[in-house]
Parts: structure tokens; sequence; C-alpha cells
């Protein structure tokens, strides 16, 4: 039995890998799965809570109840998200997105020339999901937003350097390359009192960890 925590609330989520298109059949993207994602979706839709999920390309089934917006581009998963944010409360950023696009990117299939120089590829920054959305958040505090960190050591210090930088209440540290694709998964919490560490655990497991931990800080700033 899982306690509707957060009954009445509209939560918008992001999940999964992006896909960066180089030319029609081919493209740049990352190992996550969505898994973790998808297992936030469906704790927070158990928990009560009215969830939109604007997902990369992934092999997940639909958490039942939740609404589903599959995109492939970092670009693609920032209109979603940004034409979906309105009246969330709260926005949880679980998508591993491409941090760049290739800007040369061929409208027709690139062709192998025999002895011709390989196809160089150019890059452009995409655009910070997460930053967007926390930038949009009003003066009575809405969305609440939560980002997730995917490093390969120094977790705690880079964490927290994170949730500064993103400007965010809360942010879930894990190291990308344990958790990419895998059932289980072991995270930290940063928050503005610090960090606190989860047992490893799978995934909806942790994932209803989360929404608790996000439930209980609603509940604290409503009654500030
Ligand atoms: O900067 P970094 O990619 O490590 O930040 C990770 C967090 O920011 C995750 O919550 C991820 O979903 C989010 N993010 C985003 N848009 C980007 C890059 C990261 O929303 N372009």
């Amino acid at each position: 039995f899982q306690p509707k925590v957060l009954a009445g609330k509209r939560v918008l989520i992001t999940a999964g890998p992006t896909f960066e298109a180089i030319d029609p059949v081919r493209g740049l993207t990352n190992l996550s799965s969505g898994k973790m994602g998808y297992a936030v979706a469906r704790a927070a839709r158990e928990a009560g809570a009215d969830v939109t999920l604007v997902s990369g390309p992934t092999t997940l089934a639909t958490p039942h109840g939740v609404r589903r917006i599959d995109v492939l581009s970092a670009r693609q998963m920032h209109e979603a998200v940004m034409a979906a944010v309105h009246g969330q409360h709260v926005f949880i950023g679980v998508a591993a997105v491409a941090d760049w696009r290739v800007v040369n990117f061929s409208a027709q299939k690139m062709k192998k020339q025999d002895g011709g120089a390989p196809p160089e590829l150019k890059f452009e920054q995409n655009p910070d999901i997460l930053a967007s959305v926390a930038s949009t958040v009003s003066i009575t505090g809405w969305p609440y937003c939560v980002g997730f960190a995917a490093e390969s050591e120094n977790l705690v210090e880079y964490g927290a350097a994170k949730r500064e930088k993103k400007g965010v209440p809360l942010l879930v540290g894990n190291i990308g390359h344990h958790t990419f694709g895998q059932d289980d998964n072991s995270v930290i919490l940063f928050d503005e009192s610090g960090h606190t560490v989860l047992p490893p655990a799978d995934k909806l497991t942790l994932g209803r960890q989360l929404v608790s931990e996000i439930a209980k800080r609603l509940e604290r700033r409503s009654l500030l």
C-alpha cells in the first residue's frame, strides 16, 4: 500500500536518453535506458499525482495512468517540457539529455566515398531543460524542481556543486556508468542542509523513496 502523498499534485518528469541526428539514418545517443525516470513516474502516479512523462527513445512500457509524450532530440524534449510546464507542481529531470547537437546535420544519408575523408561533425550546445524550468519558478515556488546528476567520480562534491549551479532545491546524484541500463541504483540526495545516502535498491524502491522525500519537502514548504 502506497499512501497518496502527492494527491492533487501535477508532476512533470523527463526520462531516457535523447537522440541527436547526424543524417536520416544515423545519430548520437547515450546508454540511459529510461528505467529510473519511468520508476519515478510510476511511483508519483501511485502516490496520487497527475503525471506527465516526456520520454526519449526507450523500450519501456508506459506506467499505468501516466500521460506520455515521446520525443527524440534534446530540443524536442525542451519544447515538450516548456509546453507542459505551466501549472505543474513538481518537475523532475531524470533524462540523460545530450549536451550537444549536430549542427551540420545532413538531410540526405551521408555517402561513404572510396578514399574520401570521413565527415566532420560540428556541435552546438543544447538548451538546459532543467535550468529553463528552474527559471520559470514563480514567487509561489512552483514547480518544485528536482535534478539528477550522473557523475563518474567525486559524487558527494560534484553533486552538491551541481545542485547550487542548477539552482534547484533537491538533486539526486548517482554514478552514471553504474546505473545506466541497470535495474538497481544507489543514490545520494542533496538539499540545502547537506546530503543523505540512500541504501542501494531497485529503481522502483528508490523512485518511491524519492517521491516521499519530495512530498515531505512540499509539506514542509506549505507549513512555512
Ligand atoms: O549538467 P548535467 O547534464 O550533469 O545535469 C543533469 C541534470 O540536468 C539532470 O536532471 C538532467 O535531466 C538535466 N539536464 C537537462 N537538460 C540538459 C542537460 C541536463 O534538463 N540539456
